[in-house]
């Protein structure tokens, strides 16, 4: 909802639960005064005089005591007496770098617009754009807010307009910046590597700047483009919390600063570290876009996040489909399988009750190891003793889906398509390109690069009848540099690459619109809102051990839906950790996610397959519940309750047993108290299940795992 307060000085805008308010100062200068729990009142301009002015600031058009360094700018220039970091920095033709952005004009519309070759949320909303211009440099400003009213979601954009006579460089710019007048917070981030990608990390908030950045060409394993401010005290049902998420999967930067008057501004956006963007005459620059979040307690914040990307980001026709139980041959085969391996574990994952079959690397030209053939995507029909299509077709004949995995964006020096293109690398000329993974990155920034992998990947789809892409990405961006480009846009480099992979995705995805794609960057490289615009699951970790997969589940599930989450049981001892972990544990701990199987399953004794066998049976039962449910976090577990809370399923996991304790019990979140639920072979009541719990089990083994379903009794005791 959009209020125009004070003679449209002042704009309040609402969600069910959250408000924002801007505010024109008579100067010209959009200040954001207020996010938070909704408000209703209809005049705020007492914010503004109630700052007090602190000493050795600037005044601001020379009106003594104006200091701009003290307002909450809703988009800071540089340039001005606000000496804080700025939103954005623009560079001229004449070497200035200064920009006064004052407000010109506002704009309202029902309807959101796709942002031009960038993934965008989009849905019923309402969108108020405050124009902001320079006169002086005719240069125009555009801030673009989504008010998803019925989500409590606002998402910002920025949009560039260049209508002077002369190219501006844009050195830096952010999606949005959100400015605060208290530094009481703490500052959560999701931080990790591979194998250990999206740790929950809390960090002190002090004076000086806290920055989390990519310059890898991906967002990366080691950080998520997200950032948090929370009260000191927040728990999962307590505290405020103030959260972006960006809408991007390359190099980005969220940051927060504390200035020398505890007033916090935190930002996130494009990454302007080896950035730079020529912007000529008449043409417009479009940024990614920032999802802003407030929640009360980490549970709401996580439910908004997981409805938001749920019915406004991740593809339509996938987001309420039940995904497949698969079987991966990768960690069972390696490189080293030929077309009676692959069929041995297709007939008994047949049999186990398993839907889709996935190919992973090593099917396509030479490919018997890291070091050939990525970017020859012919199937090595040698190696699978006949060809690919009829293979595809006996996996359809099993009554299984038929996957196939890639890695697009890479080529190997040894392949024919570098013979043919050594230039369509990322490069720089007389320096020796590094490798990584003994593979190169494509140039996607190049047309004729993304036309060879739209062509090339649609082919095998379209030839071979494939159900679902692996789609990988196995190293980052090194040596930044583009035949392609001229000098001066060099540095344009890794955003074009993002804009030419999402040109790709989007024709891919459009021309296959049932074809499932899971996206996959050594594991969870690249999780983030960007790419679930295209892959409706993404490969949570190389690391499948049961225990390593409890935190990166955990921190993966703060934003994105279960159901984006790719889970595999895998084998023991595990292949990342060396752990032995029960079956039963490994299962439950899958299903908290899109359940498949990544170990031999023809070494398995029959005990095994049987239980294999009666967890997918199981899982099937409930996936609806991960698929569309609402999730709680619990203590060492976690639950997934149907809309209409009449069913539930419940997980927990003890990772150490101990001596000489007595039994725990477990609360459970999100049921309703009234009703009665039947669990086990006994009925009790949700007040009971939340505030007095579940028993636990005395574990006598380490990793010990309990999953319970509990569904709603009708008319119980009426
Ligand atoms: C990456 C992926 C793995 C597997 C291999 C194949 O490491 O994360 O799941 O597909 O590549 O080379």
């Amino acid at each position: 909802m959009i209020n125009i307060l004070e003679n449209e000085k002042t704009f309040l805008l609402s969600t069910k639960e959250t408000s924002m308010i801007f505010h024109v100062l008579e100067s010209g200068h959009l200040v954001e005064l207020y996010y938070g729990d909704r408000i209703e009142d209809n005049a705020f301009s007492y914010i503004i005089k109630d700052l007090k002015h602190a000493s050795y600031l600037s005044d601001t058009d020379g009106i003594e005591g104006f200091k701009l360094e003290q307002m909450p700018l809703a988009y800071p220039a540089y340039g001005n007496p606000d000496l804080r970091t700025p939103a954005f920095m623009f560079e001229y033709d004449d070497g200035s770098r200064i920009t006064d952005l004052r407000f010109d004009h506002y704009t309202c519309s029902k309807e959101k617009k796709k942002i031009k070759g960038l993934p965008t949320t989009l849905g019923p909303c309402e969108v108020i754009t405050f124009v902001l211009t320079d006169q002086i440099r005719d240069l125009q400003v555009s801030l673009n807010i989504s008010i998803f009213e019925q989500w409590d979601v606002f998402t910002q954009s920025v949009e560039v307009s260049n209508k002077s006579a002369s190219t501006i460089k844009i050195n830096s710019i952010t999606s949005a910046c959100l400015s605060l007048l208290e530094d009481n917070f703490q500052i959560v981030s999701l931080t990790g590597a591979w194998g250990r990608e999206r740790m929950i990390r809390n960090s002190s908030l002090t004076q000086g700047r806290f920055l989390i950045d990519s310059k890898r060409g991906a967002t990366g394993h080691g950080q998520s483009p997200f950032i948090a401010l929370t009260d000191q005290n927040v728990t999962e049902d307590h505290g405020r919390i103030y959260a972006m998420n960006l809408v991007y999967s390359g190099n980005f930067k969220c940051e927060v600063e504390v200035d020398m008057h505890q007033n916090v501004r935190m930002m996130c956006g494009l990454n302007d570290f080896d950035f730079e963007w020529s912007l000529a005459t008449q043409e417009t620059f479009m940024t990614p876009e920032a999802v802003l979040v407030y929640a009360r307690g980490y549970t709401q914040m996580t439910h908004r996040f997981h409805d938001f990307y749920r019915d406004c980001l991740i593809p339509r026709s996938f987001v309420h489909q039940e995904r497949p139980v698969l079987i991966n041959n990768w960690e069972a085969t390696y490189f080293d399988f030929d077309g009676e391996k692959l069929r041995h574990i297709a007939s008994e994952a047949a049999n186990l009750g398993i839907e889709l079959f996935v190919l992973d690397d090593g099917w396509y030209g030479q490919r018997n190891d890291i070091y050939t053939s990525l970017g020859d995507w012919q199937p090595n029909e040698k190696k699978l003793g006949q060809p690919l299509k009829q293979f595809v077709q006996e996996i359809h004949q099993q009554g299984m889906k038929f996957g196939l995995w890639f890695e697009p964006e890479m080529v190997s020096p040894q392949s024919q398509l570098f013979k043919q293109h050594p230039d369509w690398i990322i490069r720089v000329p007389f320096h020796k390109p590094q490798l990584a993974r003994h593979q190169y990155v494509l140039d996607l920034s190049r047309e004729e690069v993304q036309a060879f992998i739209i062509e090339s990947i649609s082919t095998i789809i379209r030839d071979h009848q494939v159900d679902y892409v692996k789609w990988d990405m196995n190293r980052n961006i090194t040596d930044s540099g583009s035949f392609f480009l001229d000098h001066k846009h060099q540095k344009e480099l890794p955003h074009r690459y993002m804009l030419g992979l999402y040109h790709v995705l989007d024709v891919l995805t459009a021309t296959f619109p049932n074809v499932l794609f899971e996206g996959c960057a050594g594991g969870g490289g690249r999780f983030d809102p960007g790419m679930l615009k295209y892959f409706p699951q993404i490969w949570t970790s190389d690391d499948t051990d049961a225990i390593e997969r409890l935190s990166i589940q955990k921190g993966t599930s703060l934003l994105y839906p279960c159901a984006t989450m790719g889970a595999h049981v895998s084998a023991v001892p595990n292949h990342q950790m060396g752990r032995i972990t029960p079956l039963k544990t490994r299962g439950v701990v899958a299903m908290m996610g899109d359940l498949g199987y990544e170990l031999d399953i023809t070494q398995l004794s029959k005990k095994q397959k049987d239980e294999i066998k009666q967890q997918i049976r199981f899982y099937k039962s409930i996936r609806h519940l991960i698929t569309d449910g609402d999730y709680y976090r619990l203590e060492n577990g976690w639950m997934f309750v149907s809309r209409d809370q009449k069913e539930a399923l419940v997980s927990h996991v003890q990772i150490l047993s101990q001596p000489n304790t007595v039994p725990k019990r477990l609360h459970l979140k999100g049921l309703d108290a009234a009703s009665f639920y039947q669990i086990d072979n006994t009925i009790i009541s949700g007040s009971a299940l939340m505030h007095i719990g579940l028993a636990l089990d005395q574990a006598k083994e380490d990793f010990h795992a309990q999953q319970w379903v509990i569904r709603k009794v009708e008319n119980y005791g009426d």
